[in-house]
């Protein structure tokens, strides 16, 4: 009898075929499967070497070179396909056996499936992985949710592949059911924020001082070195910096301005709908996404809807580009405490104990988001693990506070020079708003006990009160 593989993969396409790779790469024996089994093939032969992998044709062989209890990666497209997997093994596992779903799965199916395997004695884990391509095979940052007890024997093998950053594995248990799901998709709404907030700082740089992308490129490169240091600042430097081979253009200036956007961000902001957490930030770079395939308003709108604007006069180059960088910061904190704020509702509301530090610190390597700001964030939450507002921690209130003018200036010159920058400005009136002494919704409320009788509370005593307003008119 062969030995048993400690892990299996199913579903060897570019995300399944490398976590295969990486376990084999660590030492794991692999068990492997793919609906067609040419992929299994491809893998054996691109990689075969690089490790033991078991590779069955049958889903039922695949299960059965597995050792107890065992555990099932499933990395097939999200959606119908991981339920018809899961169909499949279901009557061919065993009591305590671990289900992985390791896709983008949205975290209501998660939940659902969680309860659907419990009923058969099985373990179902949700698991966002993150880093793409290359970190599933070099090491991605992994958010487990499901039962404790399934994390026992299956998060050393996850720590094992996880990225590593200071020694420690981006990789921890998350919570229960669609916890791991949920944080995922959190982790992808903040992407969309962080990529429309550099997106627009290119924009006020190259509109307010007509630098060149190659020039930007060497702004990102330098931004890069301080506190935005990121993947994601690190490769918009790489991307101005590309020339197109043929024309000898900057690359980016070939490329169509329409973003897409395959669904995580859109679930983040319907979601915070229903929890009612303001994401303005996430919200608006998914809209910005939206608008900019919005072809026929574009088109209805180019040329004819008046701009009214002045010509941008910037007097100093570097201090405008270091207003622009400390704004940058300021809503890249905005957006980080709207979406630390979204786990903590949603944390509440399904009863997953979800402890964001430690969320900050798996997503410090593997993932799209890395950063060395979020060192900064997993230290606040240790100074305060419940912290009600991240922007309100001593060291981003400080932060944000110092670059306060900078990003005042920046948000007011774009408004006057017809530069869209939906998330900085969006990011300041939040700000602004959460931090006001009194709001306006006191005449919001008015009006709803005026139109509806929907009621009222005062400042100056207790209870419900409704005002009959017909008698004022
Ligand atoms: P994918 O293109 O999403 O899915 C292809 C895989 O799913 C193939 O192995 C395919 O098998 C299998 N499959 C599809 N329908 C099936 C069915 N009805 N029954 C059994 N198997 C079925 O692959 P991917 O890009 O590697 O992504 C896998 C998962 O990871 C997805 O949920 C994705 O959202 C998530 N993810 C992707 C990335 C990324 O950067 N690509 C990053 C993180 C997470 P056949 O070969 O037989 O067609
Ligand atoms: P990562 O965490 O590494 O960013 P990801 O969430 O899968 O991994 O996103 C990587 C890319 O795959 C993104 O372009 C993403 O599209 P969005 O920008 O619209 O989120 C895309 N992607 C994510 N889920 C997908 C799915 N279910 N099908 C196809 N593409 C998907």
């Amino acid at each position: 009898m062969p030995e048993l593989a400690q892990i299996g993969v199913t579903g060897l396409a570019v995300m399944g075929r490398n976590l295969a790779r990486n376990f084999a790469r660590h030492g794991h024996r692999v068990a492997i499967h793919n609906r067609t089994y040419a992929k299994t093939e491809s893998l054996l032969a691109e990689a075969g070497s690089e490790g033991t992998f078991v590779p069955s044709r049958s889903m039922a062989d695949f299960v059965a070179s597995l050792e107890r209890p065992r555990r099932v990666i499933i990395m097939v497209k999200a959606g119908p396909a991981t339920d018809a997997v899961i169909e499949e093994l279901i009557p061919l596992l065993e009591t305590d056996d671990i289900v992985i779903d390791a896709g983008n799965a949205h975290f209501p199916d998660t939940i659902r499936r969680e309860a659907q395997l419990k009923e058969h004695g099985l373990h179902f884990v949700g698991s966002g992985v993150s880093g793409g391509e290359e970190g599933a095979l070099k090491g991605p940052s992994i958010m487990p949710g499901g039962s404790r007890k399934s994390y026992e024997s299956l998060g050393p093998l996850l720590e094992d592949i996880a990225a590593k950053v200071d020694g420690e594995p981006c990789c921890t248990y998350v919570g229960p059911d669609g916890a791991g799901h949920f944080v995922k998709m959190v982790h992808n709404g903040i992407e969309y924020a962080d990529m429309q907030l550099i997106a627009e700082a290119y924009d006020l740089i190259k509109q307010g001082t007509g630098a060149s992308a190659a020039e930007i490129a060497e702004i990102f490169r330098t931004w890069n070195e301080g506190d935005l240091e990121s993947f994601l600042i690190e490769i918009t430097a790489d991307v101005l910096a590309h020339t197109d081979a043929e024309s000898g253009q900057a690359f980016v200036d070939l490329i169509l301005d329409q973003a897409e956007q395959k669904g995580t961000g859109r679930w983040t902001v319907q979601n915070a709908l229903d929890l009612g957490v303001p994401i303005t930030g996430i919200a608006e770079a998914t809209f910005a996404r939206a608008l900019s395939g919005s072809l026929p308003q574009r088109e209805a709108a180019r040329g004819k809807l008046a701009a009214h604007t002045q010509a941008w006069d910037v007097q100093d180059r570097d201090a405008f580009v270091e207003d622009v960088r400390q704004a940058l910061y300021a809503s890249k904190v905005v957006a980080y405490s709207q979406g630390f704020d979204q786990i903590a509702a949603a944390s509440a509301e399904y009863g997953w104990d979800i402890d964001r530090g430690a969320m900050a610190r798996i997503w410090r390597g593997g993932c799209i988001i890395r950063a060395r700001f979020l060192n900064r964030i997993t230290e606040a939450y240790e100074r305060e693990a419940d912290l009600p507002l991240l922007l309100a921690d001593d060291y981003f209130a400080d932060a944000v506070g110092s670059s306060l003018a900078a990003w005042r200036r920046v948000v007011a010159g774009a408004a006057q020079n017809g530069i869209p920058t939906p998330a900085f400005s969006s990011s300041l009136a939040y700000y602004d708003g959460v931090r006001a002494e009194r709001l306006p919704a006191a005449l919001i409320q008015a009006q709803r006990d005026f139109f509806g009788a929907h009621t009222y509370r005062r400042v100056d005593k207790p209870g419900s009160f409704h005002t009959e307003w017909s008698a004022d008119r």
